[in-house]
């Protein structure tokens, strides 16, 4: 299974599968590619450290969503991917582009989706008083944020926490489910049917 990883950041959950792949989680899968939009993103640096070729697309260098959109299609479709992991990519991607890769692009988002679509999901869960928080692991659709689950981790909300250490804590759930949904689809159990995440022939 070829993987394509888009992101913008620190690439913590990128390292999630580089991590997983070298031990043997994700047989059969190879990281062929990650891709930034920006040029001083550290998920960069943890590619190259593990050799994986890696390319940067500054959005700020295309006139419209439109533009910077098909150059990125253009770069993933290089690698023949049959997975594009969005990993902290914080773009807003174009209804063509969702198209292309759809039931072969997924992303991972830090709440317990339908809560909080959007940002700063940490802050507005512990705003809202809720006593749990997470992250959703999903495909993309044309909806923001929007597209069905695959799987959730729950964390409880504790009193002292404010939105930087909820946010550790989810993270590090993160780098469990986002490669075990991965090695979902890399063992051909995962599919998008009907609009539905199914597993071994189960709506999820
Ligand atoms: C994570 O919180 C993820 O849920 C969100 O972006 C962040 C990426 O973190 N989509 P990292 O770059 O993988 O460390």
């Amino acid at each position: 299974c070829k993987l394509v990883v888009l992101l913008s950041g620190s690439g913590s959950n990128l390292q999630a599968f580089i991590d997983a792949c070298k031990n043997k989680q994700l047989p059969n899968t190879e990281i062929c590619a990650v891709i930034s939009n920006k040029a001083d993103a550290f998920g960069l640096v943890r590619a190259q450290q593990a050799g994986i070729t890696t390319a940067c697309i500054d959005h700020k260098q295309f006139g419209s969503r439109e533009d910077f959109d098909a150059a990125l299609q253009a770069k993933i479709d290089e690698f023949d991917a049959d997975l594009v992991v969005l990993a902290g990519f914080m773009r807003i991607l174009t209804p063509g582009f969702v198209r292309h890769y759809l039931g072969r692009l997924i992303n991972i988002h830090p709440s317990l989706l339908p809560k909080y679509p959007g940002l700063h999901t940490h802050q507005r869960a512990i705003d809202a008083g809720d006593k749990e928080a997470g992250a959703t692991v999903h495909f993309v659709t044309e909806e923001l944020d929007g597209g069905p689950p695959i799987i959730q981790a729950k964390i409880p909300i504790f009193d002292g926490d404010d939105a930087a250490t909820l946010a550790d804590r989810v993270l590090s759930k993160e780098h469990t489910i986002y490669p075990l949904a991965a090695q979902w689809f890399a063992e051909g159990r995962l599919s998008l049917r009907n609009s539905k995440a199914v597993l071994d022939d189960k709506n999820l």
